[in-house]
């Protein structure tokens, strides 16, 4: 393998890398702002300038190069010898350092990238350290460049990244370089907003703080960010993603590099997708019906009280308890529902209850393609605990036309949920092929096949149809959801789930990939991740202390019950969560 030396130490390289390229993935820092992976090279900046010496094609003895070279555009060649740390190269990064702050407003203490700008970090490691510019400075406007996007082009360095990435990763080229010399700004075209799926990759791509995310403006230092490796919660991309939370609150959702799923991007509805979790009117506590609201310092008797009917309540359907109601000890005389306390509108769950009546009603589990495999496993596992012959199924899958791809090969998913698939492998692999979707799971219960149902949701937007309610009013059923819908006035119990960045787990996506993700902080107030929900029935069901929920160990639960595809499971990269530099000192 061909091999040149970077500041005295050796690497190989393969033929058609630049130097660059080289040092980078060889961990060698050569500052430089134009230069992006997934980009085209310009070589604009000029700050990753080196000396190159390389071997004469006759004589081969090393000889210095004609003048400097930009390292992202030289390739790399056999014996070459560069120096980025010779009186010429730092000479060029200090001059170029310089020209780039003439008219920057060095506004750091108000500047959204402060803390993660390569502006700042290189003028610390490669500028003057004062300014010798005592003329006025050019001042130029902020624009608003579409429905994310801010720039403030007085703090641009003119790199043009986001200028490529409009014309090479979206093609939709709204982004221009206008004007000359001093007075160059980056512009839209007149009455062409910056507004594609992808808008929001331009932000991570600009060097310096000159486009800012607006949803992220003035919300959070960067340093007081932990970041938390993640995949795509919203769609069945599975995108890689970190995300960037402080004190229990997501703040944004940024790209992770993956050159097999997203390389460096990820769309709006990704970037933008986690609000719900933060919504207002997430479910908290556990409530059952026909028992008032519990306040939240009850939340331990909330919950026992609803793991208990859940279970009581199932329970009676399974062993076909006639009349008599197994879970709010309710007279068997007025035909109430097992667990209702009300029963109103669902004698049908007891149809099941019909005195005489033989039940070959089934318990019926509809688990959403938004949870995890192992909330799948758990909630499969323990609905069959109860009913050995439970119907198990996939929930609605939401989508939204077809795929649709960028000229750069990156595309959007229609699939609206990220683990349809996963869902559907390990409820075919505790269940058989007999797994339904979810309309032939209300068909079921329409045609009274169902005695009680289980319900999971999840969604980060409606997604409940009157059919659905239709068909759910006529049997009990669990509610086990993150925010209220049309099924919470209707289930016999509602349970508080938790949203993915709230557990951990693994999606497998729409090309089959199965992907590991991180928890980033704990359920909001007292909600639970759906597989602890089902590890405490399971607990409940036979008296025992519930076992804390961890992916690791389900993973090795589902190997042992023969679960095939998690063996090869894409685990998340090695140094998990990143925690803050900087972090409040109490006075
Ligand atoms: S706005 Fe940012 S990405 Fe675009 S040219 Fe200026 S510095 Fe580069
Ligand atoms: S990174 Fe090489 S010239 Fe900009």
């Amino acid at each position: 393998m061909p091999q040149l030396t970077i500041n005295g130490e050796t690497y190989d390289f393969e033929k058609g890398e630049t130097i660059l390229q080289v040092a980078l993935r060889n961990e060698v820092e050569i500052p430089h702002y134009c230069y992006h992976p997934g980009l085209s090279i310009v070589a604009n900046c000029r700050i990753c300038l080196a000396e190159v010496w390389a071997p004469n094609a006759k004589t081969g003895t090393l000889e210095p190069g004609a003048k400097l070279f930009p390292t992202c555009q030289h390739p790399a060649a056999e014996g070459q010898v560069v120096h980025t740390e010779s009186p010429k190269a730092i000479s060029n990064q200090k001059s170029v350092m310089e020209y780039l702050l003439i008219n920057h407003p060095v506004d750091c203490p108000v500047c959204d990238q402060a803390g993660e700008c390569h502006l700042q970090d290189y003028s610390y490691q490669y500028g003057r350290g004062q300014s010798r510019f005592q003329e006025q400075k050019d001042k130029k406007p902020k624009k608003d460049l579409g429905p994310h996007v801010l720039l403030y082009s007085d703090r641009c360095i003119m790199c043009t990244r986001c200028v490529r990435f409009t014309r090479e990763v979206t093609g939709t080229g709204e982004l221009l370089v206008e004007g000359r010399g001093s007075t160059e700004q980056i512009d839209i075209f007149p009455g062409v907003a910056l507004d594609n799926e992808l808008s929001g990759n331009v932000i991570d791509i600009c060097p310096v703080g000159a486009l800012l995310d607006k949803d992220f403006l003035f919300q959070q230092r960067v340093w007081f960010l932990k970041k938390t490796p993640s995949i795509d919660g919203i769609t069945a991309s599975g995108d890689n993603i970190s995300v960037e939370h402080n004190e229990g609150r997501v703040y944004r959702v940024k790209p992770r590099h993956n050159a097999e799923v997203n390389q460096w991007w990820i769309t709006d509805e990704v970037r933008y997708g986690w609000k719900f979790v933060h919504r207002e009117d997430r479910l908290l506590l556990p409530t059952v019906k026909g028992v008032e609201y519990w306040p939240l310092e009850a939340a331990a008797e909330a919950w026992a009280t609803a793991l208990e009917r859940t279970n009581a309540l199932l329970e009676s359907v399974a062993s076909g308890a006639s009349g008599a109601s197994a879970a709010n000890g309710a007279s068997a005389a007025n035909g109430a529902s097992a667990a209702n306390g009300a029963g109103e509108g669902k004698s049908a769950a007891g149809a099941n209850s019909v005195p005489g009546r033989n039940t070959t009603k089934r318990i019926g589990l509809l688990v959403s393609p938004m949870l995890s495999c192992e909330d799948a496993f758990w909630l499969a596992r323990w609905v069959r605990a109860i009913d050995a012959n439970a119907t198990l199924a996939v929930g609605p899958v939401p989508r939204m036309g077809t795929d649709r791809a960028f000229p750069s090969g990156f595309t959007v998913s229609a699939e609206k949920a990220p683990n349809a698939r996963g869902v559907r492998r390990v409820l075919e692999a505790l269940g058989g092929a007999s797994v339904l979707d979810a309309d032939a799971l209300l068909a079921e219960v329409q045609k009274g096949a169902i005695g009680a149902a289980v319900v999971t949701g999840n969604y980060p937007s409606g997604w409940v149809t009157p059919a659905m309610r239709a068909a759910l009013s006529s049997v009990p059923f669990i509610l086990i959801d993150t925010l209220p819908n049309e099924l919470s006035s209707l289930a016999d119990v509602v349970i508080p789930g938790a949203a993915w960045v709230e557990k951990e787990g693994c999606f497998e996506n729409r090309n089959g990939r199965i992907q590991a993700f991180e928890r980033a902080f704990a359920p909001v107030d007292f909600a639970r991740a759906e597989a602890q929900i089902a590890l405490d029935l399971l607990a409940q069901l036979d008296g025992a202390i519930p076992a804390a929920y961890s992916a690791a160990s389900t993973r090795s639960e589902m190997a042992k019950s023969g679960l095939t595809g998690f063996s090869a499971i894409h685990e998340t990269p090695a140094r998990a969560t990143t925690e803050p530099d900087m972090v409040y000192i109490e006075i």
